[in-house]
């Protein structure tokens, strides 16, 4: 059975969007290519999370992320990765 992917869902609704999601999806994308994890993640975008007023929204493996600005990105995504 193949290994289940991780799967990162950022919102692309126009309020977190326009609040840091747009520079964040291009890091979210650098950070898997330079570390090799593009394989092994689904990355897609979403409708708004109906949370726009604590975007904003990410969301790791299942876990909602609120108040996700691209500053942070990095460092959640160690934390989710590397432990
Ligand atoms: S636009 Fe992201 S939660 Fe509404």
């Amino acid at each position: 059975m193949a290994e289940e992917k991780a799967e990162i869902v950022i919102c692309m609704g126009s309020s977190c969007f326009s609040r840091g999601n747009k520079q964040s999806l291009n890091i979210i994308k650098g950070y898997l290519r330079e570390r090799g994890l593009e394989e092994r993640v689904v990355f897609r975008g979403s409708h708004c999370f109906g949370e726009c007023d604590k975007g904003p929204v990410l969301m790791i493996g299942g876990s909602k992320h609120t108040e996700v600005t691209p500053g942070k990105i990095a460092d959640l995504l160690d934390s989710y990765f590397f432990g």
